[in-house]
């Protein structure tokens, strides 16, 4: 596992997710190759997650995408749960206590924190990134820039 708030000689935990991300997704540009690969990497690199992976854009309604954890809801509705509500105001949603949450969708009942980044490549809505903590907010705003970076790489990096 990475420390995450490691900074050592200007590299800060983010920094190296982010170089190995680059490398673990060049030469390959198929979306659910470097989907898969990307929540699996996320899944043993961060600490603390019970589920890291896709939701996808189908006409409006998230269809679940690649991840890693326990099986989980299969379509959600924009702006229901934390992963609609991503998707709906295409703004990060980093929740510290998914109990208070309104609406939010108890896939994994070990959930108790979650950051879900909308995923927006030239102005379309390709789906949303979701990841749950068991621990209460895991996520602080170092987290959400660190991650919204990594899922820059990955669009960069991928045909959508
Ligand atoms: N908790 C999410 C649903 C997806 S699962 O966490 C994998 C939500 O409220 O949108």
């Amino acid at each position: 596992m990475i420390d995450l708030n490691a900074a050592g000689a200007g590299h800060s935990g983010y920094d190296l997710l982010a170089a190995q991300l680059q490398a673990l997704l060049a030469g390959e540009r198929d979306f659910i190759a470097n989907a898969a690969q990307f929540c699996a990497f996320l899944y043993s690199q961060v600490d603390d997650l019970n589920w890291a992976g896709f939701y996808l854009n189908r006409n409006e309604e998230l269809v679940l995408g690649p991840f890693q954890g326990q099986v989980a809801c299969v379509r959600i509705a924009f702006g229901r749960g934390v992963c609609g509500a991503a998707a709906a105001t295409r703004q990060t949603q980093r929740v510290e206590d998914v109990h208070a949450f309104p609406g939010h969708i108890a896939c994994d009942s070990a959930s108790n924190s979650e950051l879900v980044v909308p995923l927006v490549k030239d102005g379309v809505l390709i789906g949303v990134l979701d990841l749950d903590s068991p621990k209460l907010a895991r996520f602080g705003e170092h987290d959400q820039v660190g991650l919204e970076r990594l899922a820059q790489i990955f669009l960069a990096s991928t045909d959508c």
